[in-house]
């Protein structure tokens, strides 16, 4: 089992940087990356769906016979990890988890800031997680689904992108946010425009390289981390193939995707 694949799905290629830091913590890994390309945005999608298409992702990685799977899509671990972990008996490790963790891991933090798509944001799924952990705190949430498609056009420093960003962020700022919750799979590559904008003592969490090192733990605790000597290979599917996805996929993992394959779910 431990020479088996890791699954990683995403509703498209955003979940790339989530496998770009595991990459880089566990470069032994094999990775079958899915994504559905074909049904992307999640983010504006309700719940049901979410989980509808969340389940057939699951299905698809299960069949190419991964040891693990990890969500790295905030969208879906909001509104499908609970039912993924009933419906299936592999692990299964979300984005939320890890990044709530990273948030309390300074003791200090009292008053958080989240942003991300729609639906993560309807879900409180992060503010139920960080409320669960440490009473007290003071959450300000902001969905933000202008930020995904900026992201994709790569106007990563645009003045559009940042008027965008300061309308989203200015009135946390004026709360006094000690930490911004990055809670979506394309904000890792807004980390420099970011940080040129907000007061320097605003701690940014990026749920992409938490996320990796959850990841590492668990594989390491489940006794599921791939022999040293070998593996390190990439597959990436999608289920809907073009050549802005190719693009994308090329950004989001910083090199070369190698071939892109179809999949069918
Ligand atoms: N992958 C999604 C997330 O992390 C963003 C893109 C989408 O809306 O599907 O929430």
């Amino acid at each position: 089992m431990r020479s088996a694949p890791l699954g990683f799905f995403d509703s498209g290629v955003g979940g790339l940087t989530v496998v770009r830091a595991a990459q880089e913590l566990l470069p032994h890994e094999d990775i079958v990356y899915l994504g559905d390309t074909a049904r992307v945005p999640y983010g504006s999608k309700s719940p049901e769906t979410i989980r509808q298409f969340a389940t057939e992702d699951v299905q698809w990685l299960l069949a190419q016979g991964v040891k693990a799977i990890v969500i790295a899509c905030n969208t879906a671990t909001a509104h499908a990890l609970p039912h993924l972990r009933e419906t299936f008996r592999v692990p299964i490790i979300g984005v939320i988890e890890s990044g709530v963790e990273a948030t309390l891991a300074d003791k200090d933090t009292e008053r958080v800031g989240i942003i991300a798509t729609r639906g993560t944001i309807r879900s409180h799924a992060y503010q139920h997680a960080l409320a669960l952990k440490r009473t007290g705190l003071i959450i300000h949430e902001q969905a933000a689904p202008l930020l995904v498609p900026l992201v994709e056009e790569n106007w990563l420093d645009h003045p559009a992108t940042l008027a965008v960003l300061h309308t989203y962020l200015d009135p946390m700022v004026e709360k006094g946010i000690d930490a911004l919750l990055l809670a979506c799979t394309h904000y890792p590559l807004l980390i420099p425009t970011l940080r040129g904008i907000l007061p320097s003592d605003i701690r940014l969490i990026d749920s992409a390289t938490t996320c990796a090192e959850h990841l590492k733990s668990e594989l390491t605790r489940l006794d599921l981390l791939h022999p040293p000597e070998q593996g390190g290979q990439l597959q990436i599917h999608l289920t809907d193939l073009s050549e802005q996805f190719e693009t994308l996929a090329k950004r989001f993992l910083a090199r070369s995707p190698g071939k892109i394959r179809r999949a069918s779910l």
